[in-house]
């Protein structure tokens, strides 16, 4: 390894592909550092993880850039932001610098969505689907990837994170707009199916306790909202019931510790019924779901 790498990394070991990766995850903090050494050696020599096996010996230029990399990596720079690109149930996005990363957590609540899209489609309606907080357009991108055919309509106020659903978006025949979550779509109004969102939530009392890498790598207007987090929560519970058909679905993340406030907001609205909770892949409660009267 040339010694400019080594000044940067100095336990840098040669340039063997095995090698360079258990030093990686030596040098990765928890909870994926395998994982990650392994994304982050494919993404600088251009193949896919599954394409490693086939890698003896990595060229200098590319073990100099892997050891940049992965220097980056533990001072606390984000996967996604490294390699540019996000997974998402089947779903492959553009993401970086001013964008929410999509987490695995939403991938459970969107599947849930995606489970009444193929309800809807087998008792034979085209469904409207309305994705509020698109972000990157991480939910939206998956439901058109999974259920083709449905008239999909997303909305972001954030211009820089509008950007990358643009791009996520481009070619699937949504309808993407910059808006704001408590007046958009008005022309929608009592046609919609099903409403997804995954809104921010933490509490900006909480902003202590929010890990470094997340306060400072996502935007804060996907973070934060409100003392108690749930200032979106209240927004989304009066424009979902707006744009609603009688029997339509929301379907919205919150933290974990909000399961019960989180409810109560649309228990308290009047304009829900079947108004549960739903835990993640980990047990965890992390969205709720509603009906419109
Ligand atoms: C937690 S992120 C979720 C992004 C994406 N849906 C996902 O699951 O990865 C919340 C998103 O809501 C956007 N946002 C915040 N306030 C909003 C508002 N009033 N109207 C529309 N979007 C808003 C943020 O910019 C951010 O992109």
């Amino acid at each position: 390894m040339p010694e400019d790498t080594e000044a940067v990394v100095p336990a840098a070991p040669r340039a063997e592909a095995t090698a360079l990766l258990r030093w990686a995850v030596a040098t990765l903090p928890a909870p994926s550092p395998e994982t990650e050494a392994r994304t982050l050696l494919a993404y600088v020599l251009g193949r896919s993880p599954a394409e490693l096996i086939m890698v003896g010996t990595v060229g200098a230029a590319d073990a100099r850039r892997y050891a940049e990399v992965i220097a980056e990596r533990a001072a606390g720079t984000p996967l996604h932001h490294l390699t540019g690109v996000a997974h998402f149930r089947h779903s492959t996005l553009r993401v970086g610098p001013g964008v929410f990363s999509p987490r695995p957590e939403t991938e459970v609540m969107t599947g849930h969505v995606i489970t009444e899209l193929h309800r809807l489609i087998a008792d034979g309606v085209t469904p409207v689907v309305a994705d509020l907080c698109t972000g990157s357009g991480a939910i939206a991108r998956a439901i058109t990837d999974e259920v083709p055919g449905i008239n999909l309509h997303a909305c972001e106020l954030s211009e820089d994170a509008l950007s990358y659903a643009m791009d996520n978006l481009a070619g699937t025949g949504a309808d993407l707009v910059q808006g704001d979550l408590a007046d958009v779509f008005g022309e929608l109004d009592g046609t919609v199916d099903v409403v997804v969102c995954n809104p921010p939530y933490i509490p900006l009392e909480a902003w202590e306790s929010v890990a470094p890498d997340v306060r400072d790598h996502d935007p804060h207007l996907a973070l934060f909202s409100g003392q108690d987090g749930l200032d979106a929560m209240r927004v989304l519970a009066v424009t979902a019931a707006r744009l609603l058909r009688p029997g339509g679905l929301v379907a919205a993340e919150h933290a974990e510790v909000q399961h019960a406030s989180a409810v109560e907001i649309f228990v308290a609205h009047g304009s829900w019924t079947a108004v549960a909770d739903h835990l993640d892949l980990t047990g965890r409660p992390r969205f709720v779901t509603a009906r419109r009267r």
